[in-house]
């Protein structure tokens, strides 16, 4: 069974880890009440911006790896998969940049642990009120995407019983 690359492998677990985090920790990281608050904020903003990290090393690593040979499928199904994929990528990049939009529609300055302060961009700008207004929705739908392109994965695995799921698991031993 020919699996995916080591370090594309690597990269799509540490995305999914990124996202589930950012979506948990997700409120508005400008506003704390308290302490717990704004520890929520800041694993928002580094969660959030660590997905956009990876997949713009993801993106570059792909093009120069390459990706196994799709399995076969019905054409229907091949189809609908390369969509999800595409979608997914695009919300990996667009989900980030949207709440970046979106903090600096709630707030001046940010400033990251560790004292850094978060460069935003000018909050008058139209595209940036425009995508910072998008930023609940499409985090939303990228949530919903990515739950529904995991259960296709647990269906190649435990009901088409393929190899889908065990070439993108990181340990060889699992994926044999
Ligand atoms: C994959 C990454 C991310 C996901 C899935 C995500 C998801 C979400 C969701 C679902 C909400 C709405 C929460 C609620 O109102 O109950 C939210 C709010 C917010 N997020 Fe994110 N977020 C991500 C990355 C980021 C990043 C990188 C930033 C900042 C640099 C950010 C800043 C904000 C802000 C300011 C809000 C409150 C304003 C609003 O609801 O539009 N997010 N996020
Ligand atoms: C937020 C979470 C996730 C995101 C954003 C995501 C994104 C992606 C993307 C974009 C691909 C296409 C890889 C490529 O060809 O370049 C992919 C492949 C894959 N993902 Fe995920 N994924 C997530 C979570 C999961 C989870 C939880 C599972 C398993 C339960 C999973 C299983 C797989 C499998 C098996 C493949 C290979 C599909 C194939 O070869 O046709 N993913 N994922």
């Amino acid at each position: 069974m020919k699996r995916y690359p080591a370090l594309l492998i690597a990269l799509h677990w540490l995305t999914a880890l990124a996202v589930v985090i950012a979506y948990a920790s997700s409120g508005n990281p400008a506003e704390s009440h308290d302490l717990f608050d704004a520890l929520i904020g800041q694993v928002h903003v580094i969660s959030g911006l660590a997905v956009f990290a990876l997949v713009a090393l993801r993106l570059p690593a792909r093009l120069l790896l390459g990706t196994p040979a799709a399995l076969p499928a019905p054409r229907w199904q091949a189809r609908l998969a390369r969509a999800a994929h595409i979608a997914l990528y695009a919300l990996m990049l667009l989900v980030p940049l949207a709440g970046w939009a979106a903090l600096a529609d709630e707030t001046a300055t940010f400033t990251l642990a560790g004292g850094i302060a978060l460069p935003l961009p000018d909050a008058h700008a139209s595209w940036v009120e425009w995508l910072g207004e998008t930023h609940e929705t499409l985090g939303n739908a990228f949530i919903w995407l990515a739950g529904l392109h995991a259960l296709a994965a647990l269906v190649h695995h435990n009901l088409l019983r393929d190899a889908t799921l065990l070439r993108m698991l990181p340990l060889k031993a699992l994926a044999r």
